[in-house]
Parts: structure tokens; C-alpha cells; sequence
């Protein structure tokens, strides 16, 4: 806790010099891009926009899943001097709405068009009362597994078609001696493979019933204890080390050759691919064993912060670079996500970012397409925190299995 509140003074620090240091012309960006292909991705962004003559103010906060930087965020609305622009997901865009802390995008959304072009699972968090708040950037998902290829060829090991053969993989791999799992003992990392392993042990109603209904019996079902069990296996089969590492370093693991696989979302291709590697050659993208239909997505989203009454110009360059569909071509082949319009090609896409591509149209037109509960997609913030201490609690061997599904009904009815 001391640790966390002295990364975030200084973090905050760092935030007052850069305002201090802000143009007229420039946006101020607060996001948590930190990471290796995070940054590459960024950087698609930035010179984009400033080759159009807007200046890019850094506000980065480190922490996958950003709660140290909505954390950060809290402080500087509180304090007056609201970023002009945050990367934001799901709830939490809807959350700083209903407070009316965000600028009114409509004028841009419709010159653009962002009506047609932009899926409806998106636009339910980037409108408010029916104004547009913020300009969504991309659709990432949760439900991949990550393999390193050369790994499972040496110990004859195939794409897993379900729970049994990922398990059987998994105790493969530890008899050869390899790190079956590469995985960052952190409460979002822990919780971004639970929404995988339930959405495979219980399939979509069930994930439905829990995670976005919040129905008691669902959270309390032998279906989630089940879920919790299979967390008990993977646990099972991570390093010694494996507690509070960073998400890329864990994916370094699997781009090196320690570890087979990784269950994380497809922000990890961005990993392997600022290494050099090849999808299909050097390492393999799947979905995670029995969830093939299904996909739990979050969107990355820009919200733009109310500046006195209304969008500044460079507010809306941003918003326009954004979604204009040769940047979401550029950007989302870096950063392992797709598109966030309905009309960009998948040409430049590698295999994986064409299967994303695919995947994203067919669980839409199936209804097989459900909002990440881990990355604030299924519930508001609070409940998705209730959430996440019990799971890293049972990861962490404080309850079993059984108690950890009736902690979860309780934490859940306590937080919503
Ligand atoms: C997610 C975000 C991704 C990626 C990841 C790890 O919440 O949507 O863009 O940045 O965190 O930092």
C-alpha cells in the first residue's frame, strides 16, 4: 500500500510538470501504453497527430488494466485540472459521464458519421444519453491463449480443443521441465484468465448470468466453483516468481522459450511482435480451449474531458485521427487489436489480427459477443473490484474452491 501511494505521489508530480509544460494546441493524453508494443502502437497515434500540427502532451501511468491510472485520473479531476484526453474502458467511460465531466463529441461523431460505422456493443459506452462522449479506438479481447511454437512441436504438443487437452498440455510441458504457464500474479491479470476459464467451463448464459446480470445463483453455482477449480489447476502450473510480475514480462516468457503458453488478452501480440516474431511461425494465437465461439471483448476508448462547455479544436483532432480508418488500419495491426469501425479491410492484419477481425463479426451476428468482466466491460468498477479480490484471493490459496464461489455472491451483493 506505502509503495502504491508513493508511485502514484510521484506519478502525480510528474503530472503537475507536464501541465506546467502544456501548449495551447497540444492534447494532454493520460493512458497506461507502457509496455513495449504498447508503445509502439502509442507512437502511430502521436505522429499521426502531430503531423496535422497538434502536439501530444505524455501523461502515461503504468498498471495493465489501468486502475493506477484512473486512480491518478480521480486525483487530477479533484484537484481541477482534468487531463485534456484519457484512455478509459467501458463503465468507467459511463461512470465520468454521469458525473458530466466529459466534452459532448456529437458535432465530430456526426460529420464523421460514427453511426454507421461503429458496432453497436461499442456504442452503448461511448454515448451517453444519446451523445457521443468518447471516440472508441479499437476492440481488443480477452479469451486468447498465447504459445510459443517451438515449445509445444518439441514436446508434441497441438492446439488444445478443450479443457481436458489444455490441462493434459499443461502437465506435458511440466514434466518436460518448461513453465507450463507464464502468467503476472496481479488482482487484473488473475481476473483477465478467469473471464476465459468461466466463459469456457460455463459457457455464454452462464458467463452472462454472472458477470453482467450478477444473478446470485449463477455466482454461487457449482458452474463457478468449477471455474474456481480449474483457476486451482493453472495455478498449479505457474513459476515460483510468478507473483506481481508485469503482463509483458510474462510474455516475454513465452517469446523466449520459458513458458508454453499465456492466457492474456491480444494487447500480448503487441509483445511479439515489437520482438520480431511471426504469428504461425515463431508463436501461436488461439482461442482459449472451449470458448472458440465466443468473445469477451473490451474497447480502449478516448474520452474527452469538458474544458468549460466545449470540444477545443484539438480535442477534436484527436477524436477525428482516431477514428479516421487508415489510422485504425496503422494502429490496431500494432497494438494486436482490431478495429473499432465495421468497414476497415483486414489486408494489413496478420493472421491473428484477421482471425480477431473474424471472430469479432461472426460472436456479433451470433450473440456470442459479452463485455470483458475483467476489464470493465460487464460491470461498473466497484463490483468489477469485489470481483477481482476474491479471485486473486482463491489464486492466492486463501479460500478454496467452494468458498470462493459463496464469497463471490456475497461480494458482489455488497458492492452493486
Ligand atoms: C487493457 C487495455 C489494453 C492494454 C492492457 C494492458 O485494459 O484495454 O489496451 O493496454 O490493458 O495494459
Amino acid at each position: 500500500m506505502r509503495k502504491f501511494i508513493l508511485k502514484t505521489t510521484t506519478t502525480l508530480a510528474a503530472a503537475a510538470v507536464s501541465v506546467s509544460m502544456a501548449h495551447a494546441g497540444d492534447v494532454e493524453v493520460l493512458h497506461w501504453w507502457t509496455s513495449g508494443g504498447e508503445a509502439a502502437a502509442l507512437n502511430v497515434l502521436k505522429q499521426d497527430l502531430e503531423g496535422q500540427g497538434t502536439g501530444w502532451n505524455d501523461m502515461p501511468v503504468a498498471g495493465g488494466g489501468g486502475e493506477s491510472a484512473m486512480t491518478v485520473l480521480r486525483a487530477r479531476v479533484t484537484s481541477g485540472n482534468p487531463p485534456t484526453a484519457v484512455q478509459m474502458l467501458g463503465f468507467d467511460i459511463l461512470d465520468w459521464a454521469k458525473e458530466d465531466a466529459l466534452a459532448d463529441l456529437n458535432d465530430v461523431a456526426v460529420k464523421e458519421g460514427w453511426d454507421d460505422v461503429i458496432p453497436e456493443a461499442l456504442q452503448a459506452f461511448a454515448k451517453h444519453d444519446g451523445q457521443w462522449v468518447s471516440a472508441p479506438v479499437n476492440v481488443h479481447s480477452t479469451n486468447w491463449v498465447w504459445a510459443n511454437k517451438a515449445v509445444l512441436d518439441a514436446n508434441g504438443i497441438a492446439v488444445p480443443a478443450n479443457w481436458e487437452e489444455f490441462e493434459a498440455a499443461l502437465e506435458t510441458l511440466a514434466a518436460a521441465g518448461v513453465t507450463p504457464v507464464a502468467h503476472g500474479g496481479q488482482a487484473w491479470q488473475d481476473a483477465t484468465v478467469f473471464d476465459a476459464v468461466a466463459m469456457s467451463a460455463g459457457g455464454p448464459e452462464f458467463y452472462k448470468a454472472a458477470f453482467i446480470d450478477l444473478d446470485e445463483e449463477a455466482l454461487g453455482s457449482d458452474t463457478m466453483v468449477e471455474s474456481f477449480r480449474r483457476m486451482e489447476v493453472i495455478r498449479g502450473h505457474v513459476d515460483d516468481n510468478f507473483s506481481g510480475r508485469d503482463w509483458n514480462l510474462a510474455t516475454a516468457m513465452v517469446i523466449n522459450g520459458e513458458a508454453g503458453f499465456q492466457m492474456m488478452g491480444d494487447w500480448a501480440k503487441g509483445e511479439f511482435l515489437n520482438a520480431g516474431k511471426v504469428p504461425g511461425e515463431d508463436f501461436l494465437c488461439f482461442r482459449f480451449p472451449g470458448t472458440e465461439d465466443q468473445v469477451t471483448f473490451n474497447a480502449d476508448q478516448f474520452a474527452m474531458f469538458d474544458q468549460g462547455g466545449k470540444v477545443s479544436a484539438e480535442q477534436a483532432a484527436l477524436a477525428t485521427a482516431i477514428l479516421s480508418p487508415s489510422f485504425q488500419s496503422a494502429f490496431n495491426v500494432v497494438k494486436g487489436s482490431v478495429p473499432a469501425r465495421t468497414d476497415v479491410s483486414d489486408e494489413a492484419f496478420d493472421a491473428c489480427g484477421k482471425q480477431g477481425m473474424k471472430d469479432l463479426a461472426a460472436a456479433a451476428a451470433s450473440g456470442n459477443l459479452y463485455g470483458s468482466m475483467a476489464h470493465g466491460h460487464a460491470a461498473p468498477a466497484a463490483v468489477k473490484n469485489a470481483i477481482y479480490d476474491v479471485i486473486t484471493a482463491h489464486f492466492n490459496g486463501e479460500y478454496d474452491a467452494a468458498t470462493a464461489a459463496l464469497e463471490l455472491v456475497d461480494a458482489v451483493s455488497i458492492a452493486k
